[in-house]
């Protein structure tokens, strides 16, 4: 197998057949910084000083047209073909992986509809389900040539239960090629990933911001949350009505109602919702406007579609003054 030395410092590591040299770094432990796994992010950059590399895409949204004219490459689409000399920047602080990644073979339990767009997949592992909770997980899906990324909505446990909440994209092919999985379906699942994880050694109150497909993450944290003393603030931002699902889920944790609130809102409001009795709106304004006192008191997770996400950071980071080490989320897009 591949040897990867990080040049500069005495970390080396191995690549078994197909890892990524992300994969491969996570898998041994090593603390290489990155969130989407799937080369949108950019986090994960790096340069190869000697040695060969297969890219498994080409042009991929992470990268910059300086970063290309600098020849960096993203950790998570190369493939080491010989030991490679790499220069990255790995955390010095003695930070390390908390679960390292590493890939199992996962049936198909079940599968329910939660709206007329969002499904809920379980799926069954051989092994231990472990992760913490917010993280996801990457699914080799028939008839694709890269995995997917999905977060999982539930908590780790021993019977190997890995829980999906995934919207159905209109010719979208990674939910396309969900849908027509049959119970009992085998495929491969690789994780956990993702590093906005719940913190529990923060005693802040936890506040969830969720838009759309961003709901499963979300779920996790306020599922373990829940299951502890902690005040729990939980917004689920939906487009429509009929879109609105995350208030039944967290209507059934321990403590709603009490230390446990949910506040959904919908942004878009016509005759067809006349009977909502949420709130109306963007879901940065809803937060904007109900979350009392100093925001800097809070411990926030945020998981959504792009604009929603930098729409938050600004609220959060920018108009109230968070620290941003008290706001977590990983990028996808
Ligand atoms: Fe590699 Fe996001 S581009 S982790």
């Amino acid at each position: 197998m591949p040897i990867i030395t990080v040049s500069g410092t005495a970390l080396r590591f191995e690549s078994a057949p197909g890892d990524t040299v992300l994969q491969a770094a996570l898998r041994a432990g090593l603390p290489w910084p990155y969130e989407c796994s799937v080369g949108a992010c950019g986090t994960c950059r790096f340069t190869i000083e000697a040695g060969e590399a297969r890219v498994l895409r080409e042009n991929p949204p992470g990268l910059s047209a300086m970063d290309r004219r600098k020849n960096r490459k993203l950790a998570c689409q190369c493939v080491a073909e010989t030991d490679l000399s790499v220069s990255a920047k790995i955390g010095v602080d003695g930070a390390c992986v908390p679960i390292a990644p590493r890939r199992m073979s996962a049936v198909l339990s079940g599968a329910r509809a939660v709206t007329h767009d969002m499904t809920e997949y379980r799926f069954r592992t051989a092994q231990a389900a472990r992760f913490l909770p917010g993280q996801y997980a990457l699914l080799a899906l028939p008839g694709m040539n890269e995995a997917r990324a999905y977060s999982m909505s539930n908590v780790a446990n021993e019977q190997g239960d890995w829980i999906f909440v995934i919207r159905n994209v209109p010719n979208g092919l990674g939910s396309r090629a969900l849908a027509a999985l049959e119970a009992g379906a085998t495929i491969a699942l690789d994780g956990p990933y993702g590093g906005a994880w719940l913190r529990t050694d923060v005693p802040r109150e936890i506040v969830c911001i969720a838009g759309g497909s961003g709901l499963a993450p979300m779920l996790s944290i306020a599922r373990a949350a829940a299951a502890t003393e902690r005040r729990l603030h939980f917004y689920y931002g939906a487009r429509t009505a009929a879109d609105a699902c995350g208030r039944a889920f967290v209507a059934e944790l321990d403590g709603f109602g009490a230390r446990v609130r949910c506040v959904e809102a919908i942004s878009v409001h016509d005759h067809a919702d006349a009977a909502w009795q949420g709130e109306t709106g963007l879901i940065h304004d809803v937060v904007a406007r109900d979350l009392a006192g100093a925001f800097d008191a809070y411990e926030f997770y945020v998981s959504g579609p792009p604009p929603m996400i930098a729409a938050v950071l600004n609220l959060l980071a920018v108009e109230r003054g968070v620290p941003t080490a008290q706001i977590h989320f990983d990028r996808f897009f």
